[in-house]
């Protein structure tokens, strides 16, 4: 990383030049979000000019999103399953009547962005970079209350918009938990089962929203799982859908769940990501060496793992904080060993 600072200096100047000609409104969170949003941002200017929305670079590898879910997704049975099972149904589908909407459920770290990643990694030849991947962050992107009315033509400008340029756009909404209710409901026309809205069409486009909220519930799932003696991998989806609805229903801070969504049926799948335990951790650690271009070493992943903290805390099974800061955790046992 080190020696490619003053390359990646002169491209957020190029970027930031670039994002101002063409997109004012964004210019603004491209400032505030730092170096990585910026060349982020600049890459898909970019990519803006020489992708195209065509078999060239959309090109959906099934056998690839298997490989991927089965081997770099770790400890979550259901997920590889029913995402891999929709995202394939969806592609294979000539004539989908509506966008493909997902929505993912569970605690911190335990891989729901890391999936969307998967996802579009295997749809897209640019992978995240690509111009036809878009992810919205409430707290990021929607931050200020008073500005909804605002948020709410942006979103919808910019959904439009992107669908316009490219039917086969996808969205990624993290903190769903934390978006605010009004904002979700603006964007629920396009979710469903419309020919064309306006003219545009937006069956082919996939939508994918993320949250914590129905993460405890899960958890209650498989902690009684493991107070049975039973193998996680006996837990089935059946076994979580009901608590999910439950909690997603009643919660009242999860924005989105409040409105029609669920009542008209526009979410296609529910997607419950499970607590990660040691073992898990222990593989997200030899991976993210490997990752790193290093020699996975056990011992060290080891130390880093059992530092981590767990719950509950008398039996200490689950992963407080999934597999989120072991990177960064790494690095610092390394250097300090
Ligand atoms: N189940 C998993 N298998 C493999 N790696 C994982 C898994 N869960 C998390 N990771 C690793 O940890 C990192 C953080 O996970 P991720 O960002 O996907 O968590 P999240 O579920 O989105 O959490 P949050 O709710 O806090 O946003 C990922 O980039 C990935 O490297
Ligand atoms: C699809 O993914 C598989 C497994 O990763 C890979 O071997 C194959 O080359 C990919 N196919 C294409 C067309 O990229
Ligand atoms: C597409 O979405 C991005 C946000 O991800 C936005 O900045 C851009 O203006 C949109 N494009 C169009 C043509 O609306
Ligand atoms: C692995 O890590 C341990 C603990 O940090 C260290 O003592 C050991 O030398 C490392 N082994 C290798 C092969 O790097
Ligand atoms: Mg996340």
């Amino acid at each position: 990383m080190r020696p490619t600072y003053k390359i990646i200096f002169g491209y957020i100047l190029i970027s930031s030049v670039l994002v101002k000609a063409f997109e004012p409104i964004t210019t603004t969170i491209v400032a505030g979000a730092g170096a990585a949003a910026a060349a982020a941002a600049g890459r898909k200017i970019y990519n803006y000019f020489y992708e195209s929305c065509d078999s060239k670079w959309i090109d959906f590898n099934s056998t690839g999103l298997e490989v991927d879910l089965n081997r770099k997704l770790f400890g979550q049975h259901i997920v590889s399953r029913v995402v891999l099972k929709a995202i394939t149904g969806f592609m294979k589908n000539k004539n989908p009547k509506k966008p493909l909407v997902l929505s993912l459920h569970g605690g911190t770290g335990t891989g729901k962005n890391f999936v969307s990643q998967l996802i579009a990694k295997n749809l897209y030849k640019k992978g995240t970079d690509s111009g036809f991947f878009h992810q919205f962050v409430a707290t990021a992107h929607f931050p200020h209350q008073s500005q909804i009315e605002n948020y709410k033509s942006q979103l919808q400008h910019w959904i439009k918009g992107n669908i316009t340029n490219c039917p086969q756009s996808m969205f990624i909404f993290d903190e769903m938990d934390k978006m605010q209710p009004g904002l979700i409901d603006s964007i629920k026309p396009y979710l469903d089962y419309y020919e064309k809205l306006d003219g545009v069409s937006y069956r082919q486009a996939i939508f994918i929203f993320l949250s914590n909220s129905g993460g405890e519930n899960i958890v209650e799932v498989a902690l009684d799982f493991w107070k049975a003696g039973k193998d996680r991998e006996e837990i089935e989806l059946k076994d979580l859908e009901m608590a999910l609805s439950l909690s997603v229903f009643n919660n009242k801070n999860s924005g989105f769940w409040h409105t029609s969504l669920i009542d008209k049926n526009l979410v296609d799948f529910f997607v419950p990501f499970l607590p990660l335990e040691y073992k898990h951790l222990v593989q997200c650690g030899m991976a993210e060496m490997a990752a790193q271009g290093l020699k996975p070493n056990h011992t060290l992943v080891d130390q880093v793992v059992r530092d981590m903290t767990y719950f509950p805390k008398s039996e200490k099974i689950f992963s407080v904080k999934g597999c989120k800061t072991i990177s960064s955790k790494l690095d610092f046992y390394r250097e300090h060993a």
